[in-house]
């Protein structure tokens, strides 16, 4: 559905050229938001928040705080007006600022619709600022480096200025940072654990064996590995890696400390 803001022709700002003010196509917003799993008690950012449309969407279709960041002052003051016409000031607000500048933190999902300059300038922000499980949605353009968690294409009922048929869409969940060597309190298991965003890279040691490790995975806090005949899976919290070891018979939970 559309909003009352029509997408005026405004010009943003992009590292030295003037951009096009082009949005999102509402059934791609809807996407988005769904590949990011938007529940109610989430906190959407929209950073370069145009007119208004993902903040809205999310106030008003999932029922979330929603909180857009906008550069130009008249589409934050537009933004605003919707919002209010449509009963959803509660629920939706606007901030005129700098994505690179501006807090974030309070994010659960962020959502982006930013030209790969800004979003690599940004990547670092989003990496420190925002907590490990964050969901990140970017419309059209990746980070660098950075591989998506998961994309999509969404194939439109019609031609979106700007668009053409279809749009593709990126979701990245902001990593635990396990970097470093973990070890069980009776030392019977110990991780040696690299890691390059999401992927890892583990080599492990149980009883004083090396164990092949396989199928390692991070999303976000959670973790889970093949070593050897076993499978781990657990969570990064402020005690350590904490979860369950197990074998076809057998399942011990463990909490493995960084050293
Ligand atoms: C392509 S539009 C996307 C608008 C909306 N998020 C959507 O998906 O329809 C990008 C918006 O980001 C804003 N913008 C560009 N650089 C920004 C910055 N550094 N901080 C805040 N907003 C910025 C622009 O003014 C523009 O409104």
């Amino acid at each position: 559905m559309a909003f009352a803001v029509s997408p005026v022709p405004v010009l943003a700002q992009f590292e030295g050229q003037a951009a096009p003010f082009i949005t999102t196509p509402d059934e791609v917003v809807r996407r988005m938001l769904q590949l990011a799993q938007v529940g109610v008690d989430d906190r959407v950012y929209d950073l370069g928040s145009g007119d208004g449309r993902i903040v809205l969407t999310a106030a008003r279709d999932f029922g979330v705080m929603a909180t857009g960041i906008e550069l130009d002052q008249v589409l934050v003051r537009k933004s605003d007006e919707a919002a209010r016409a449509a009963g959803l000031a509660d629920r939706a607000s606007f901030r005129r600022g700098d994505v690179l500048r501006e807090d974030i933190s309070q994010a659960t999902v962020v959502t982006m619709y930013l030209l790969p300059w800004l979003l690599e300038k940004l990547q670092p922000r989003l990496l420190t600022h925002l907590r490990p499980g964050t969901r990140v949605v970017s419309h059209a353009f990746v980070m660098p480096g950075w591989a998506p968690d998961e994309t999509e294409t969404v194939t439109l009922a019609r031609s979106h200025p700007g668009q053409g048929n279809s749009s593709r869409i990126f979701l990245w969940i902001v990593p635990a940072d396990l970097r470093g060597r973990w070890r069980t309190e009776d030392a019977g298991w110990q991780l040696d654990i690299a890691q390059n965003f999401q992927s890892l890279d583990i080599s492990a040691v149980s009883g004083g064996n090396r164990l092949t490790v396989e199928g390692a995975r991070l999303r976000g806090t959670q973790i889970e590995f093949k070593a050897g005949r076993w499978t781990f899976r657990g969570a990064l919290s402020e005690g350590g890696i904490a979860g369950k070891i197990s074998d076809a018979g057998t399942e011990l939970p463990v909490v493995f400390r960084r050293l």
